[in-house]
């Protein structure tokens, strides 16, 4: 939620910050701006709206050049997607330019202090406050880290600050708390960023900054602080992928890109996890096998596709673990007073490790006591920092607000997992762990399969592009993967979608079928639980029998759904617990191409940002 960039080097700074921008662009697009040093100066340009924007202003009114500046791109919270709300923030004097990522929770207090001292504030944001406390707090100490490290300990709820003091001109200063900030480590050249692919074209050595930091980046130096001046802890790492992953590589949106990098994402994500023997070997786990021996129950907590995930785990969890297992929402979990000991295991799972909600759930369940396992896509970033260990998803960077192919990552490493406590707590013997490792291993050959043979469901789509509600069935795993098909739809379609356990149809939801309706159902296999797979052909006929149209998703070989589907996608065979790994891809296909026949912007939906670092 919102993006940032800082650099101090020898490039010009604006080209840096605007092309790191655009790799930001899909944390927020409500309005996006940059502020260079120039001329003994602050020169400034925001325009409300896209990236786009900013750059044809930049077109008709060029900025001077310099090599030291900062950028955003805002996914708006405090005040409206205006000119005058975007981001960089100036002080009356224009001596102090600040971009902020997060909210500040005691804005107005601090904005009526300095209103009582003669400040003129220009918007409605929080993050101006800031620049004007900047600059108070600059014109006594005369240094800007410093006056950042004074102003951020004022300053309550969750910020990322990148800010430029004109009268230091060859510093960029950061400050983060809650909210992400990665140090670019260039020759001659440093960078600041919301994440490394604002920079990754520069430079793949990072510094991960901690919580409550202050960093000071000039062309040669890194100095990083806590709040009070003292050390601090920091991390460096090298970027294990290129620009190119960053790239949309001639597909026309990330989204169709990273649908179509589903299987290597699935088969990354089991590398170096099964030994030659067939043997899970997640050593990376820091939490030890006692513990895991121990747990007696497991508790998930995720937001949105994540938690859609975490739903699909726990089939998984319970049937192979024997441990009762609860999904929770994240946003909802701490609200509620779960009841939560040493003997609980929390698995945390977030692609961009920094939702807020799922965050404040972790903390909540620490606090308690329990232990955090995080499962997360990107390095370096809050969530797996806090949890007690962390199983990494081999995605690579996901870039469309979408998520797909970390979807399927998280569904392999919970997988992993659940096989994983099955070993560690002897309830699965090794020939039944090696069967279903094999099985997955051969399951990004299937996820391949699928996506060749999608061309009748993108036809589908098309011919659906007016219609106004999509309902979306399944059973066992397939509820899950049915919501996760309408969620995908509503996102990026805009369209009413909802999601149903089919058994509950009856009970309510049946009453929304009429003629022409679309419903999309996921078929469990017809092999292992055939009750399951005879139940859900019943519902397929009481709906038709009612007038919806049928789209039926059933696997390759099931005869039985042919009679009652007015549209047939075929899936491979692969054990039921699996299925969500094949059968969601049809679906994020369908949202994708229904999306683009309506005239909507696949990677940017509105109101959506990806990575959500606020409550
Ligand atoms: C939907 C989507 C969101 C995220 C959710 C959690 O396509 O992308 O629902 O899944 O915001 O995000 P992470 O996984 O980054 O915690």
């Amino acid at each position: 939620m919102c993006g940032i960039v800082g650099y101090v080097g020898g490039q010009s700074a604006l080209d840096v910050v605007v092309t790191g921008l655009k790799r930001l662009e899909y944390r927020g697009y409500d309005s996006a701006g940059v502020a260079v040093l120039s001329d003994g100066g602050i020169a400034a340009a925001k325009k409300a709206g896209k990236l786009v924007n900013l750059e044809k202003e930049l077109v008709d009114r060029p900025l001077p050049g310099g090599s030291v500046g900062i950028g955003h791109t805002r996914w708006a919270t405090h005040g409206g997607p205006t000119d005058a709300n975007a981001h960089p923030h100036l002080d009356n004097a224009g001596r102090v330019a600040v971009v902020h990522n997060g909210i500040i929770e005691n804005f107005a207090a601090l904005r009526e202090e300095l209103v009582e001292r003669g400040h003129t504030l220009l918007s409605e944001t929080d993050t101006e406050t800031v620049a004007h406390l900047l600059a108070e707090e600059f014109s006594s100490v005369g240094d800007l880290a410093e006056a950042m490290r004074l102003v951020c300990r004022r300053l309550d709820g969750a910020f990322t600050l990148v800010a430029v003091h004109a009268d230091q001109p060859d510093v960029v200063v950061g400050a983060r708390r809650n909210s992400p900030l990665v140090v670019g480590v260039g020759e001659g050249e440093n960078f600041l960023a919301s994440d490394v692919s604002a920079f990754i074209a520069h430079t793949r050595s990072a510094i991960e900054l901690g919580q409550d930091q202050v960093v000071e980046l000039t062309r040669d130096g890194v100095t990083v602080t806590d709040f009070d001046g003292g050390p601090a802890d920091v991390r460096a790492y090298h970027v294990d992928w290129d620009a190119s992953a960053a790239e949309k590589g001639g597909y026309a949106s990330f989204m169709l890109k990273e649908i179509a990098e589903q299987p290597k994402a699935v088969a990354d994500t089991l590398l170096g996890r099964i030994d030659a023997a067939g043997r899970l070997t997640l050593d990376e786990l820091r939490i030890p096998a006692t513990v895991l021996r121990e747990a007696d129950k497991v508790v998930v907590v995720a937001c949105g596709t994540a938690f859609h995930a975490g739903l699909i785990a726990k089939y998984a969890i319970e049937h192979w673990t024997r441990i009762p297992c609860e999904v929770e929402l994240a946003s909802e979990f701490r609200y509620r007073d779960p009841i939560l000991n040493r003997r609980t295991l929390v698995i945390a799972i977030s692609q961009s490790g920094e939702t807020m909600d799922t965050l404040m759930a972790l903390r909540h369940a620490r606090e308690q006591g329990a232990k955090v396992l995080a499962v997360c896509n990107t390095n370096g970033s809050t969530i797996p920092r806090e949890s007690d260990a962390v199983l990494y998803t081999h995605a690579g960077p996901e870039v469309a607000v979408a998520s797909t192919k970390a979807f399927l990552t998280q569904l392999v490493a919970c997988y992993l997992l659940a096989l994983y406590l099955g070993q560690v707590r002897g309830t699965q013997w090794g020939d039944e762990i090696n069967a279903v490792v094999r099985d997955l291993a051969r399951i990004g050959d299937d996820v391949e399969r699928v996506l060749e043979t999608m061309e009748p469901v993108r036809a589908l789509a098309r011919t659906l592009a007016d219609k106004d509600t999509v309902l979306f069935l399944g059973r066992h795993v397939g509820h899950p993967v049915a919501l996760e098909g309408a969620l995908k739809l509503k996102e990026l379609a805009y369209m009413h979608a909802e999601g149903f356990a089919a058994g509950e149809l009856k009970h309510g939801p049946i009453a929304l079928i009429e003629e022409g309706l679309p419903v999309v159902v996921v078929v469990p296999s017809p092999r292992g639980r055939s009750v399951l797979h005879d139940k859900i052909v019943s519902n397929i006929q009481e709906i038709r029998a009612r007038g919806a149209r049928t789209i039926v998703i059933a696997e390759e070989g099931d005869e039985a759904v042919v009679p009652y589907a007015d549209h047939l996608v075929r899936i491979p065979a692969t054990p039921t617990l699996l299925q969500p790994l094949v059968a969601t891809v049809p679906l994020q296909v369908f949202a994708c191409e229904l999306a683009t026949a309506r005239g909507n912007e696949v990677d940017q939906p509105r109101n959506l940002a990806k990575s959500v670092t606020v409550e």
